[in-house]
């Protein structure tokens, strides 16, 4: 029997200078920088730059960057057309998945044959840019659509996270809670080859277009094993309800055998790097928004899962009940993931354009033996 590494687990699929992962160190460099001292000191809009190019963005090129960026915020007629002819009770990301096709087939209207889908290099840092700077009004847009509530037209004199949160809401926040945004965003917008990425690479490695790569890697981006987890953390949230009631709840979910969802990592098997961030940025939204009661039941169902099972919490755990306090929906969690993690996704499409071979693992074949249709005559 050959040995075949399920899920593809331990198996290096290719090079990539975009991110490295270190679990032994526990740390996580986009493009050599830590994670954690990109999230502290850089906008959302930078580190795409860093992620896209190669280096951070001088005050120049940070200044371009945003021009474009704000050009292209406002929300497309014929995009806004397919997101409302969505049910409103579709998932979110279904709603995003068809605008991000949406906008594909508009950019690459003309484009003629797929020979030339792949596109040169400027196309696609230009197509990037477009998909970063449009998909916070399809995500806000989704959300008030399902709240009933009416489109918001994006602000030019606010920052990316600033005005994600403008559009959402209709409201300019406290730097306190747009700082943790804005660090969220970061956070979620790299992680080599996860499954979404790698979907990405391997569509793009067929040589199809950008944004075909972005709509498969939002649908692989939707499971819950994967970005669908940050969800599910405030529904296990909202089922426990009190931090008195975990050690009840653990007890009979994991007599279940239930998943918790927010804890565990492919590659992390210590802890995710990008916790300790991201829960820094969750306990200033506590003290902000004053809710002992979130911290309470966080670090409970932390310490009883981790003294159980020793399996640490990941991104979603945090990101979860943070995105909570802000103000948004639950479902909306997962989109939010989608638009910072796009800027990741492009980064790798560019990549594997630049040096590609067509991604095509082999199985081993465990069917049944070759058998024939009775009463076939084989005539060739
Ligand atoms: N809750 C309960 N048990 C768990 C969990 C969890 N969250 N994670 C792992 N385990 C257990 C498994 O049941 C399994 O136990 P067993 O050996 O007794 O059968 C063992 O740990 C190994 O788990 P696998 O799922 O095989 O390990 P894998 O490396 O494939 O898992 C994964 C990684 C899929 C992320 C897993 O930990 C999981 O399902 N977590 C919950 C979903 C989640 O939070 N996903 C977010 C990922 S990070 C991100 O996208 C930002």
């Amino acid at each position: 029997m050959t040995d075949i590494k399920k899920g593809l687990a331990g198996v290096v699929a290719d090079v990539t200078a975009v991110s490295k992962v270190n679990p032994e160190t526990n740390s996580l460099l986009y493009r050599g920088y830590p994670v954690h001292e990109l999230a502290a000191t850089q906008s959302a809009e930078a580190v795409a730059y860093l992620l896209w190019n190669g280096e951070l963005p001088d005050a120049a090129q940070l200044a371009e960057l945003r021009a474009t960026e704000r050009a292209h915020r406002a929300l497309a007629d014929d995009v806004k057309a397919v997101i409302d002819l969505t049910p409103l009770g579709a998932h979110p990301m279904d709603e995003i998945r068809s605008a991000v096709s949406a906008l594909g087939a508009r950019d690459l209207a003309g484009t003629g044959s797929v020979l030339d889908a792949s596109g040169t290099p400027e196309q696609n840092l230009e197509r990037s840019i477009r998909l970063f700077a449009a998909l916070p009004a399809i995500v806000a847009y989704g959300q008030r659509r399902r709240r009933g509530q009416d489109l918001i037209p994006p602000r030019d004199d606010l920052d990316y996270a600033a005005n994600f949160l403008w559009m959402t809401f209709g409201e300019e926040f406290d730097p306190v809670v747009v700082d943790a945004f804005n660090r969220s965003m970061i956070l979620y917008a790299e992680h080599s080859f996860n499954a979404s990425t790698f979907t990405a690479r391997v569509i793009t490695s067929t040589l199809s277009d950008l944004y075909s790569a972005v709509v498969g890697a939002i649908g692989a981006l939707k499971g819950p094993l994967h970005g669908g987890a940050n969800e599910a953390v405030l529904h296990i949230f909202d089922e426990i309800g009190d931090a008195d009631n975990v050690v009840a709840w653990l007890d009979d979910a994991l007599a279940h055998k239930r998943k918790i969802m927010g804890f565990g990592h492919r590659v992390y098997k210590h802890g995710d790097s990008r916790v300790p961030t991201m829960k820094a940025a969750l306990d200033t939204l506590i003290a902000y928004y004053d809710r002992p009661d979130v911290e309470a039941l966080y670090t409970t169902l932390e310490s009883e899962f981790v003294a159980r099972k020793g399996i640490y919490p990941n991104l979603d755990y945090p990101s979860g009940p943070a995105y909570n306090l802000m103000g948004f929906d639950t479902l909306t969690f997962t989109p939010l993931f989608v638009a910072a993690r796009v800027v990741g996704w492009t980064a790798h499409v560019m990549e594997q354009t630049a040096a590609n071979a067509l991604i095509r693992p082999l199985s081993e074949y465990v069917g049944p033996d070759e058998r024939h249709i009775d009463g076939f005559v084989d005539e060739v």
